[in-house]
């Protein structure tokens, strides 16, 4: 770990005693009196219509409270209506809660995707539910689906994606790559469908009061999303729907939007009179909460013979479901910042099959986008006989390539530099096929790693107590990123409060707004409410003191006032002249004070770009007769402004890593093409990394605070970590055999 300028102190996680000791209650661990369990019957056929659905049985089956149908469900306020109204009304806007799948659950007999809800049985106990889910009969008209890309008849260039244009052009592609003089490069790159895989499965318990009150705990990225559009579903108060999630058990993207078991567990609990539990079974999490689309993207790339690009181009088919409109957005924010090139051309393609809607997952467009952009790069880099970080260093992009505004705090050159220091990567050679270690091929590879620095909006309520302790609130979420324990020390910092004597709490709607946690934006952005508030804080304590006459600043003008040391505001002039938050209050004869920030849109810089950056240098080790690949090395440089906390920020990385080494190597959910539902849809098919799979992996972090982009100076790093590993071990797979594998996961099959 290097650069204390930016490095914030290695606090271990505030909340890490109550997980270890098993206090930490996750949303479906509460308890609540008479709650009832549902299990799901989900759909064995990917489309057509249900003809008929006998429930008799279940229904007498022992404990059973209801069997819900789309016979029988009462119909939400809005089935369809309400949400295509407002999607209409604030097109993108995320702030009022995010619906990858926009059909109501139950809504009609239409089946879309194979493993689509069918059926809700709630019983008293959750084993009397399973049994008697497995006594409904579902008869269909199935009709033959499309799966694939390939098959798939219709297809959609969607402009925009929130907000953010997505098919770029700059200049003209076409002349430098029909150029036969100069090196060019056409090649396309696919990933599979790859499914999150949280240790704790998505959930929600369900409990009403009446027909007009409705307090869910549900294990989400989003409290305050799923509050509003629990609201508009049932035309309720919004301060009657409360959402509460103190704990996630991870969630990669797959809990940011709101899918259909929630909406089924607040109909189930409706419907039955008591609080009614839905805990997803890991097979539902292959089909009921989201997944990574699969990608095919053809990048084709000219460079003169000096290793100057001409033209980069990066076209992708990504799928989306007939219920949702998810987009993957491969190249906008990463083939369209990433080099400097005279000509750029993103083109994105979403095909609707019969499958169930994908979603955001870790660095969503970017993971996969860095992956086939950086494989082709190194593929070029061959072509010119150049070294890999040179050619990157070739077509470093000081400012942004399209926009033409200088990055902010961008230090990417440091990260490569490092990078390939503290991996020796100047012992590389050059040839593929040469380096060995015993019997076994070594190989070296790199890539860049990018992720765009996203900034949303949020609100901060704080209260200082007159012994000194201080709590902040805000409806924010720690997914087991280090939430908890960053905006802790963010809020001691920014209070100037003792970061033992600080409670941060979230997890629920109660509090002031918090955007989704997604797209690495929650450190920034509540970071920055943080910021707000405690300037509040600073100010009503200014105000408290001025007006008396026994304090220092009695008199003063409270503008003048500042907080000048932990603990104690002064003239900012004159800063001896001073007093203390607690002898404020205590002479004021108060407990606390309260002060609670505004919502309000974010500060936008037009005149600044601001993105994160990395490098990943990564040795694998193959044996040339059963070519299984191990990655042996990883070291992993990385750019993301100001590192709030270096104990969990590191771990975000090295999480970041291991996922992208599992989607190199193993990751991979297939569908049987007959029925379409997911072949895999457990955790011993679905292959993530263990630790035999994981090597040592060095974190180093390069940079300064971005203060142009932020008050906290932190632009996030939940994601970077996945972009560029995948192609890092792509490209030194290829250096150790020789041959390049474009089709994600490189199994060993392929390498035969
Ligand atoms: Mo993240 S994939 O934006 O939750």
């Amino acid at each position: 770990m290097a650069n204390s300028n930016i490095l914030g102190p290695a606090r271990s996680r505030v909340d890490g005693p109550l997980k270890v000791t098993g206090y930490a209650k996750y949303a479906v661990e509460f308890e609540i009196p008479k709650c009832a369990y549902a299990w799901p019957v989900e759909s064995n056929i990917a489309k057509g219509k249900i003809t008929a659905i006998d429930i008799k049985a279940a229904q007498t089956s022992p404990g059973v409270l209801a069997v819900l149908t789309h016979q029988n469900a009462s119909k939400m306020a809005d089935a369809k209506g309400l949400f295509e109204e407002f999607a209409e009304a604030h097109g993108e806007d995320m702030s009022q809660g995010i619906r990858n799948e926009q059909r109501a659950p139950l809504a009609d007999d239409e089946i879309h995707y194979a493993g689509q809800y069918v059926a809700l049985v709630v019983a008293q106990t959750i084993e009397q539910a399973r049994h008697a889910a497995s006594l409904v009969r579902v008869s269909y008209a199935p009709e033959l689906p499309i799966l694939t890309m390939e098959d798939a008849s219709k297809a959609k260039k969607p402009k925009k994606k929130q907000d953010e244009t997505i098919q770029l052009r700059k200049g003209n592609v076409e002349p430098a790559l029909a150029n036969q003089n100069i090196i060019r490069l056409h090649e396309t790159y696919s990933t599979p469908t790859e499914t999150h895989n949280p240790i704790e499965t998505s959930g929600t318990i369900a409990a009403w009061e009446g027909d007009d009150k409705l307090t869910v705990w549900d294990s989400t990225q989003f409290v305050k999303g799923v509050q509003s559009i629990l609201a508009r579903s049932y035309g309720l108060k919004i301060e009657n729907v409360r959402v509460i999630c103190p704990f996630v058990g991870g969630a990669f993207g797959c809990k940011g939007a709101l899918w259909p078991h929630v909406l089924l567990a607040t109909m189930a609990a409706r419907a039955t009179r008591v609080p009614v539990k839905f805990h997803l079974p890991r097979k539902a999490m292959f089909t009921g909460t989201g997944h990574r689309t699969p990608t095919s993207q053809t990048i084709s790339l000219a460079a003169t013979s000096n290793g100057k690009l001409q033209a980069i181009k990066h076209v992708t088919g990504t799928l989306t479901s007939p219920v949702g409109e998810f987009v993957e957005v491969c190249g906008a924010r990463s083939t369209g910042v990433m080099y400097a090139s005279e000509t750029i051309r993103v083109e994105e393609t979403v095909y609707p099959v019969n499958v169930a809607t994908p979603t955001f997952m870790r660095a969503p467009g970017e993971c996969p986008g860095v992956y086939a952009l950086e494989c082709a790069l190194d593929e070029l880099s061959y072509l010119l006989q150049m070294d890999p970080v040179e050619l990157r260093l070739m077509n470093h992009a000081a400012n942004h390539p399209i926009r033409d505004v200088p990055f902010s705090a961008k230090h990417l050159k440091e990260a490569y530099q490092l990078g390939a220091e503290k991996f020796g990567w100047s012992k590389r050679n050059p040839q593929t096929g040469q380096m060995r270690d015993g019997n076994l091929l070594v190989g070296w590879g790199m890539a860049t790693a990018t992720y765009p620095a996203h900034k949303m909006s949020a609100a901060a309520k704080a209260i200082l107590h007159v012994d000194g302790r201080a709590t902040v609130q805000c409806a924010t979420h720690d997914l087991g990123t280090g939430a908890y324990t960053a905006f802790t020390q963010i809020s001691s910092e920014q209070l100037g409060v003792p970061f033992e004597q600080v409670t941060f709490e979230l997890g629920k709607s109660d509090y002031p707004f918090g955007p989704v946690a997604g797209g690495s934006n929650s450190t920034g952005t509540v970071g920055t409410a943080i910021h707000e508030v405690a300037q509040l804080l600073h100010r009503a304590l200014a105000e408290l003191a001025v007006k008396d006459a026994r304090s220092p600043l009695h008199g003063s003008r409270p503008n003048d006032i500042a907080m000048v040391a932990p603990g104690r505001i002064a003239l900012r002039k004159n800063p001896v002249t001073s007093d203390s938050f607690t002898d404020i209050l205590q002479r004021a004869g108060r407990d606390s004070i309260t002060v609670e920030s505004e919502l309000k849109d974010p500060e936008e810089n037009e005149k600044l770009a601001f993105q994160s950056w990395g490098a990943h240098f990564c040795e694998v080790k193959i044996d040339s007769l059963l070519p299984r690949v191990q990655v042996t090395r990883v070291v992993s440089v990385m750019n993301c402004g100001r590192i709030v906390n270096a104990k969990t920020a590191r771990s975000q990385i090295i999480g970041g890593v291991v996922m992208g080494i599992g989607m190199a190597l193993t990751e991979e959910t297939a569908y049987d093409p007959k029925t379409g539902l997911p072949a895999i849809a457990n955790l011993a098919d679905y292959h993530v990394p263990t630790n035999a799979d994981v090597p040592p992996i060095e974190v180093y972090f390069v940079g300064e605070p971005d203060y142009a982009f932020n008050p906290i100076g932190a632009r996030g790093m939940g994601e970077i970590g996945i972009t560029g590993i995948a192609a890092a071990v792509a490209n030194a797979v290829y250096h150790a055999t020789g041959k390049r594998v474009r089709d994600l996961p490189i199994t060993p099959d392929k390498l035969i």
